[in-house]
C-alpha cells in the first residue's frame, strides 16, 4: 500500500496556476488539495469559488477542497458546482455536523471532517461511521509553511483505533508541515492521505518530491 499524495495549491505560484496544475497532473499525486480561508474561521484569506473553477478546468486529479470557513453549509452546493470531489468542513465550525455531512454526500461528493490540533478525536465517536475522510490538522490552520505538531502521531493512533472499533471506513488525512521527516511515520501509524504544500512547491523539483512522498512505504 502507498499513501495518497495531495499537493496543496496554497503554496503554488498563483500567477502561474495553470502550469502548477499541469505539473500536478503530470506527477504521481492522487489529489489536488485546495484551501479555502475566509478570514473569520482562520486569520487569513486564500481563494474562493472562481479560483476553484479555474483550477478545475485544468485539473486531471480530483479536487480535495478544505473549507476553513464559518457557516460552510451556505456554500456546499457552490463548491460542488465549482468542481470539488471531496468537501471537508471543520468540526469547530459545524454545530449541525451530521446534517452538513449528509448534505455533502447528497451532492455526490466525498464528505470530510477536519479537526484543529486541540480538538480531541473522541468528538468523532458519533459521526465517524458517516464520514469518508477525517482530516487531522498537524498545524494551526491558516497558513502554509508551519512546523509539524508532534502530538499528531498520537491522534492518528487514537483515530485509527476508533475507526477499527466502530467498523468505520473513513480515511485519515494529515494536513500541515508534512515532509519526508514525518511522512513515513504518519503512514505507518495509519494516515492514508498526506497533504503537502511548501515541502512540494519550495523544492527544486516538485514532481520528484511528490514521487518521493508517494514511495515512502
Ligand atoms: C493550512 C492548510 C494547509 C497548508 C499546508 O491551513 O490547511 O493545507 O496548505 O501547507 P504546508 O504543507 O506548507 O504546511
Ligand atoms: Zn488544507
Amino acid at each position: 500500500m502507498m499513501p495518497l499524495i495531495a499537493p496543496s495549491v496554497l503554496a503554488a505560484d498563483f500567477a502561474n496556476l495553470q502550469a502548477e496544475i499541469e505539473m500536478i497532473n503530470d506527477s504521481e499525486s492522487d489529489l489536488i488539495h485546495v484551501d479555502i480561508m475566509d478570514g473569520v474561521f482562520v486569520p487569513n484569506i486564500s481563494m474562493g469559488l472562481p479560483v476553484v473553477e479555474a483550477i478545475r478546468k485544468h485539473a486531471k486529479k480530483p479536487l480535495d477542497v478544505h473549507l476553513m470557513i464559518v457557516n460552510p453549509d451556505q456554500y456546499l452546493g457552490a463548491f460542488q458546482k465549482a468542481g470539488a470531489a471531496h468537501i471537508t468542513v471543520h468540526i469547530e465550525a459545524c454545530p449541525h455536523l451530521h446534517r452538513t455531512i449528509q448534505t455533502i454526500k447528497g451532492l455526490g461528493c466525498r464528505a470530510g471532517v477536519a479537526l484543529n490540533p486541540h480538538t480531541p478525536v473522541s468528538q468523532l465517536e458519533d459521526i465517524i461511521r458517516d464520514v469518508d475522510i477525517v482530516l487531522l490538522m498537524s498545524v494551526n490552520p491558516g497558513f502554509g509553511g508551519q512546523s509539524f505538531i508532534e502530538n499528531t502521531y498520537a491522534k492518528v493512533e487514537k483515530l485509527k483505533k476508533l475507526i477499527v472499533e466502530t467498523g468505520a471506513h473513513a480515511k485519515i488525512e494529515i494536513d500541515g508541515g508534512v515532509s519526508m521527516e514525518n511522512a513515513k511515520k504518519l503512514f505507518d501509524v495509519g494516515a492514508l492521505i498526506l497533504v503537502a504544500g511548501n515541502f512540494v512547491f519550495s523544492s527544486k523539483n516538485p514532481k520528484e518530491t511528490i514521487k518521493r512522498l508517494k514511495n515512502i512505504g
